[in-house]
């Protein structure tokens, strides 16, 4: 990755090292900015909205605020800038109060310059590989749903918020299954502790394992420091494993003796961890299929599953469009600055006939573009993308709308689907028929494939005569 338009904020009360530092990165072509004290640099953090820097390098002891305190301070609302601490004092009881305070790792003073270039390289990339989700402060997305399929997504997130046990996440692309996890921690015994996440299929194999369980100096080239992973960082949080289908098969081992034991061995370690992590995973892949085709372990399915909530498609929950569409409209002009738009009655049937196979972020990218790209305040059916014009997939899809009728029913309590939903199946097509052979049973019977007597009974079964 390129320390091009990447940004450091130096703080340190040594105006040398701070000097020698700033040096070092910009001529790897950073964007420095020294701060003399944490202070300082929360003052310049707060003042400006936006102003952020990817990395942040904090010695530990200054006047004031301590390096550790400033690593407090900037995690509650940025929990996951990575804050690399820098200590004189080389003993482990330092090095265990940084990871403590969730710092991204430590260096010893003196140190080697290149031995900090490539952790601060380490930070930049993981900033950008895998994020920790609104722990604390950040605000949270808005959840919205009035569909029985998402208050059935509310009443599990309920359910579970005294629990601490692992859940699997199910859902099409697009669902809205981060926001679930984020949701769920959120509501945890664990809300004040941070949720770290990594999402297993943007990071290469080869880092995986080491993201998620760290490793020592050493261990292989380029491991010029200790590095605290993922699960080391979430102990006694919770730890968001996203894209959980795709963890290449040796890690699948090692993750389920983490989960079933809660110790490992960094990569290259000797020293046991031990961790109390809660796990949350994620996935929009069947598992089951995995498990079956033998690229996904069946007991570590098992450890993961131990409570699944699935996150309805849009099409389940097309009631929930209006909605959603305001919710952005709205939230795209306050980010924008723009005029606040709304959508034509035509437009809203529409979007509801249409089956949004990139589910909610679909919806959310084309709200955003109309709100740029369309002329007027109205938005018309003429500013809508092509694919939503075609061809009216309501009719065309009378058994996804079966079905998604009789799975929102099921989720409603509903049972002898058979009974209900059957006669009512039948009921419209002897109508059909019926009409189609202006009422000649003998032709309707004939049109259904039903032998005369059967209608006769059907009819009297069904009240129809
Ligand atoms: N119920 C909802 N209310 C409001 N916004 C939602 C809802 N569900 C999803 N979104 C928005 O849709 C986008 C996609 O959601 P999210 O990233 O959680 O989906 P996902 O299921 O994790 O998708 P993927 O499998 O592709 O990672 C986000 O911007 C999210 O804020
Ligand atoms: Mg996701």
């Amino acid at each position: 990755m390129s320390a091009d338009n990447r940004t450091v904020w130096v703080v340190d009360d040594d105006a040398s090292i701070a000097w020698v530092l700033e040096k070092a990165l910009s001529r790897e072509g950073y964007d420095v900015s020294r701060f003399d004290s944490a202070e300082a640099m929360l003052a310049e953090m707060n003042g400006q909205p936006g102003a952020r820097p990817d990395v942040v390098l904090s010695d530990i002891r200054m006047e004031g605020m301590s390096g550790f305190e400033l690593v407090d301070a900037l995690h509650r609302d940025n929990a996951e800038l990575p804050v690399i601490i820098m200590t004189a004092y080389g003993d482990l009881d330092s090095a265990v109060d940084a990871y403590r305070h969730g710092a991204f790792e430590y260096l010893t003073k003196p140190f080697d310059i290149r031995e900090m270039l490539t952790l601060v390289e380490r930070a930049c990339h993981q900033g950008a590989a895998a994020d920790v989700t609104q722990g604390g402060g950040g605000k949270p997305k808005t959840m919205l749903g009035e569909s029985t399929a998402m208050q059935e997504v509310f009443r599990i997130i309920g359910r579970l918020s005294s629990s601490e046990m692992n859940v699997l996440i199910r859902g099409e692309s697009g669902t809205g299954k981060e926001l679930v996890a984020n949701a769920i921690q959120r509501n945890s015994p664990r809300a004040d502790k941070p949720m770290i996440a990594i999402n297993t299929a943007a990071i290469p194999a080869e880092l995986l394992e080491s993201e998620l369980f760290g490793h020592e100096k050493g261990a292989f080239t380029g491991a010029h420091g200790r590095h605290v992973g993922r699960f080391e960082q979430a102990d006694g949080g919770t730890l968001f494993l996203d894209e959980i289908g795709d963890m290449p098969a040796g890690l699948q081992t090692r993750l389920l003796r983490v989960l079933s034991e809660g110790r490992f061995y960094r990569v290259g370690g000797r020293e046991e961890v031990h961790v109390d992590v809660r796990v949350i995973a994620a996935t929009n892949q069947n598992l089951e299929s995995l498990v079956a085709s033998g690229a996904f372990r069946n007991d570590l399915f098992h450890r993961l599953n131990v409570i699944a909530i699935h996150t309805p498609t849009l099409r389940e929950r097309r009631s929930d469009i209006p909605m959603l569409v305001n919710h952005f409209l709205q939230q795209t002009a306050a980010e924008l600055g723009g005029e606040l738009k709304q959508c034509s009655a035509e437009v809203f049937e529409i979007m509801q006939a249409y089956d949004w196979p990139g589910n909610v972020r679909e919806l959310e990218n084309v709200v955003r573009r109309l709100t740029v790209l369309a002329p007027s305040k109205t938005i018309q059916p003429a500013d809508l993308p092509a694919e939503m014009l075609q061809a009216d997939s309501r009719s065309e899809d009378w058994e996804s709308a079966l079905a998604d009728t009789a799975s929102d029913r099921l989720r409603s309590g509903e049972s002898r689907l058979m009974q209900s939903m059957g006669a009512r199946f039948e009921t419209a097509l002897i109508r059909a028929a019926l009409a189609h052979s202006r009422g000649h049973k003998q032709k309707a019977a004939e049109l259904l494939g039903w032998g005369r007597n059967t209608l006769t009974r059907k009819l009297r079964q069904l009240h129809l005569d």
